[in-house]
């Protein structure tokens, strides 16, 4: 069994959304399987340089990456997507479009993003400096039903790591018994 499914991880920026996929990238990878990892920061910098943060810009980055998302999945990769992906209605609109799509809410309050603030961008947005700045100065839709919540201001990686795993596990996407060795 090699399908391939989409983990969209949605969330605000510093939530943890790409060390979470990044980890998880490595795990797959170890057990043989095929996965690739589309990520908002990498995305923005080829395919999406073009875009800004309005919303219709958003809604195109989304799109694009959806689509993306949709072409490797269909093909048998295990397809991990970090993308804030504000709205809910581009989001809900990839869930219908493509198989084996699931939303991954990756939950951090925003005190604790602000207190991260690994880019310093936080602390630039509250100053007024970047506009539309995500939680800050522009909106973040909570997904209404997402398949999975990681609250990662409670848990570590490792353990936002292994519910990601388990809940792959109960959907048969992978299977205990993966090892390496199976695939060589
Ligand atoms: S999305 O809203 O279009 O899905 P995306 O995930 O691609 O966003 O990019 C978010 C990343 O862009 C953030 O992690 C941050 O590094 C950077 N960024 C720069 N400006 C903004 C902004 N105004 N709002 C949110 N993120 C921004």
């Amino acid at each position: 069994m090699r399908n391939g499914y989409v983990l969209w991880f949605t969330g605000l920026s510093g939530s943890g959304k790409t060390t979470i996929a990044t980890k998880l990238e490595l795990k797959l990878r170890d057990m043989g399987t095929l996965v690739e990892r589309l990520d908002g920061d990498i995305l923005r910098e080829t395919i999406c340089k073009d875009l800004g943060f309005t919303k219709e810009d958003r809604i195109i980055n989304i799109e694009r990456t959806g689509f993306i998302a949709e072409l490797l999945s269909r093909n048998g990769v295990q397809t991990l997507v970090s993308l804030i992906s504000p709205y809910s209605d581009s989001r809900e609109k990839l869930k219908n479009r493509i198989a084996n799509f699931y939303e991954i809410y990756v939950h951090c309050p925003i005190e604790y993003c602000i207190a991260r603030d690994v880019k310093g961008l936080y602390t630039k947005a509250l100053q007024n400096k970047t506009p539309n700045f995500t939680g800050v100065t522009d909106i973040y839709e909570v997904p209404r039903q997402p398949d999975l919540t990681i609250d990662t201001h409670q848990e570590s990686v490792e353990e936002s790591v292994n519910r990601v795993l388990e809940f792959l596990y109960s959907k048969h996407l992978i299977l205990p018994s993966w090892t390496k060795e199976e695939f060589v």
